[in-house]
């Protein structure tokens, strides 16, 4: 099934189609936007890629990430490094799911009780069941999205994420953590940069080892947003689960995909920091405001949010 065309960059409500993608940057290892079909929404890539471009024998996190979480857009080697990692420690499933529900949760925080409608949502991952656009702009139709990865299959996928509301908009920047200043100019081509912005930082900030130069590229990033604006994060810990959770990450580590730091809570609250953190503050995951008959428990995800004063 083919997904419908997109309606983003619609400041004027017009529905025309606009480009899949906002290039950020060449990078000759990227697939060029527009020469490929969309696969996403529709059958699994069945470890034929659209590109050869795209390694399928060493394994991806996006892809890893969208088979924990039960998608069809991963291949053989993204299965056999998530098949062993479920080997040595099975409850990353729960992790995945956990963070994905936090995700939800926050983004309807912020658009309903914030008030937020501007959302930039940076290490997007495959399009899934509740993309954060569809959360906001079920909360706020006139919510407006900015998605960036630079997994080249992600930005084949683009084109799913920007089908939003005729009222509100969707982008995709190809672009790098690593590059918050050109995420914020690609950004502003389709978020008021001079109005609050909720930064959503899910699942990524372990691909970044030193956690200083992580701090940093976050502050760099709310430096780019104004005062109201929000941050989101939620990351994984070893806190909980302990040896078993740290031996499934380092055989991870070792398969050849971008290796992922698992960092203290402290670490992740310290993200935070020159930040007024809403309650109840960096906590497991499931118990950040759970929902009404959720039975929280303690998992290795651990996230918050936190306003700019
Ligand atoms: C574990 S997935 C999380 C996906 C999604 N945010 C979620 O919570 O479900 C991490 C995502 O971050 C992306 N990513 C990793 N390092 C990145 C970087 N340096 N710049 C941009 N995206 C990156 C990966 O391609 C992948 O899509």
């Amino acid at each position: 099934m083919r997904a419908p065309q997109p309606r983003s960059n619609q400041r004027s409500g017009a529905a025309e189609p606009a480009p899949a993608v906002t290039e950020c940057g060449a990078d000759p290892r990227r697939p060029p936007p527009g020469r490929y079909e969309l696969v996403s929404a529709g059958p699994s890539p069945a470890d034929s890629p659209p590109s050869s471009k795209i390694d399928t024998s060493i394994p991806h996190s996006a892809r890893i990430w969208n088979y924990w979480l039960g998608g069809k857009d991963n291949f053989a080697a993204d299965r056999a490094a998530g098949d062993a990692y479920i080997e040595i420690f099975p409850g990353v499933v729960a992790m995945a799911r956990a963070s994905r529900q936090f995700l939800a949760r926050t983004v309807r925080y912020l658009a309903g009780e914030e008030r937020i409608r501007q959302f930039l949502d940076v290490g997007t991952g495959l399009p899934t069941a509740d993309n954060t656009h569809q959360i906001a702009q079920r909360v706020a139709p006139q919510a407006r999205i900015v998605y960036v990865d630079h997994d080249p299959l992600v930005l084949i996928h683009a084109r799913a994420l920007l089908v939003g509301t005729p009222e509100g908009a969707t982008d995709y920047v190809d672009a790098d953590l690593t590059e918050p200043e050109r995420i914020l100019t690609a950004a502003a081509k389709t978020l008021d940069l001079d109005r609050p912005v909720a930064l959503i930082l899910s699942g990524i900030l372990g691909h970044l080892p030193d956690t200083d130069q992580a701090r940093s590229i976050v502050t760099r990033l709310m430096a780019g947003l104004p005062s109201g604006s929000f941050l989101s994060i939620n990351d994984g810990t070893t806190v909980v689960a302990g040896a078993a959770l740290a031996e499934a990450q380092d055989g991870y580590n070792d398969t050849g995909a971008v290796p992922y730091t698992l960092r203290t809570p402290d670490d992740i609250a310290s993200f935070f920091t020159g930040l007024e953190v809403v309650p109840p503050g960096v906590v497991s995951c499931p118990r950040w405001r759970p929902d009404p008959g959720d039975e929280p428990t303690d998992l290795d995800a651990f996230g918050g949010v936190g306003r700019k004063p």
